[in-house]
């Protein structure tokens, strides 16, 4: 099979683990990396001698490129994506897929009318651990699922032109989104900016999904632990995905309360607690990052539609968007409604 020749668009903190992995990818040739400082690219050619760098992305059209990966900050993603995809180039770009849905729209929208991969780098869809617990919820193993909870936590890092909601609950909407396949019914949030007087550093975020299950996620850039877990309480049992963990990623608890008999008297009132044992499922972890990359080339040579794609992007900034409308104006319950262009049903992976 043909290899796809990719370039790299933002070689900061995220954008050497990309390029490491499309270098390191048979399916890929990485051809160069674009930044507008000299110092990452001099850094860049330290590990890559023979690929291209370039301070302006621009020259990378002329590059006989296939594909790009765009890992600038946020509030660059739709422009430099937009141009990528006016220059015919496949896009993979990274979380959050944009600043906002109308951004989001578009870049769909100019993708499909030149039937290009649009791809957003929601990389806990390609997380074995994710993936094993998605097949634990669809087995019915944990039962009725009671309710989903969802924390990011770590002191910092701060930045200055996002919050901690676009920062990194993209992450646990996207994660969500996998497990339940289904959209929220309704979003709310409320938060606090305690370092910065206009920047939010704290946010809990409440989501509804139907059949009455709530879900809530915790994200701060102020906690004393880092903390990456997710938690789904089942009736018959719990499961816990714990990130910080090396090996026992995950762990199935084989607990639950069984509600008495109705009963009149308070000395009756006796809920059955079960405690049973606790199963740690051999997961093979292999990098979560290898396997987005490896999607994307995939979608790009066989001309399939990603996992997630452009329109799984969209749903997160939407979500983000509802969140943060509700965290700003300090509603209590902003209705998340759907408009959506033809938009596809969630995927059933
Ligand atoms: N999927 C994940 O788990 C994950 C993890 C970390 C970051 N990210 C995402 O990756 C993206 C990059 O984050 P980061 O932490 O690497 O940020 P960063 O600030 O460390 O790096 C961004 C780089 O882009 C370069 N840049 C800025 N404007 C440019 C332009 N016009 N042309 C070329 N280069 C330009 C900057 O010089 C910088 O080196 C963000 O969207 C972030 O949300 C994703």
């Amino acid at each position: 099979m043909k290899t796809v020749k990719v370039g790299i668009i933002g070689y900061g903190y995220w954008g050497p683990n990309l390029a490491r992995n499309f270098f390191d990818l048979p399916s890929a040739e990485l051809v160069a990396i674009a930044d507008l400082r000299e110092d990452r690219l001099s850094r860049a050619r330290s590990f890559f001698p023979e690929i291209r760098t370039t301070t302006d992305y621009n020259e990378l059209f002329d590059m006989d490129l296939d594909a790009v990966v765009v890992s600038v900050p946020p509030g660059l993603h739709y422009p430099v994506a937009k141009k990528c995809l006016q220059n015919g180039l496949h896009v993979l770009i990274e979380k959050p897929m944009t600043q906002n849905s109308e951004q989001a729209e578009e870049l769909i929208q100019l993708a499909e009318a030149r039937n290009l991969t649009l791809m957003v780098g929601h990389t806990f869809m390609y997380n074995s651990a994710v993936i094993a617990l998605k097949k634990f919820i669809d087995s019915g193993e944990l039962g009725d699922i009671y309710y989903l909870d969802a924390a990011r936590l770590n002191l910092g890092l701060f930045q200055r032109e996002s919050n901690v909601l676009w920062d990194l609950a993209p992450h646990d909407v996207s994660i969500l989104l996998y497990l339940l396949g289904q959209d929220p019914v309704s979003v709310s949030a409320y938060g606090t900016s305690c370092v910065f007087d206009t920047i939010f550093d704290v946010a809990y975020v409440n989501l509804m999904f139907p059949n009455q299950i709530p879900a809530h996620i915790h994200v701060s850039w102020l906690d004393p632990c880092k903390v990456r877990r997710i938690t789904v309480v089942g009736s018959k049992k719990m499961i816990v995905f714990n990130d910080m963990e090396n090996e026992q990623k995950l762990k199935i608890y084989d607990k639950g309360v069984d509600a008495p008999e109705y009963t009149d008297g308070y000395g009756e009132f006796h809920c059955n607690y079960r405690s049973g044992d606790i199963l740690i499922p051999n997961v093979r972890m292999t990098e979560p990052l290898r396997q987005e990359c490896q999607h994307f080339l995939d979608s790009v040579s066989n001309k399939t539609r990603p996992d997630s794609d452009g329109y799984n992007g969209l749903r997160v900034v939407r979500i983000i968007e509802a969140a943060e409308y509700s965290l700003k104006n300090s509603s209590s319950k902003e209705t998340f409604a759907w408009e959506p262009l033809n938009m596809p049903a969630l995927r059933q992976m």
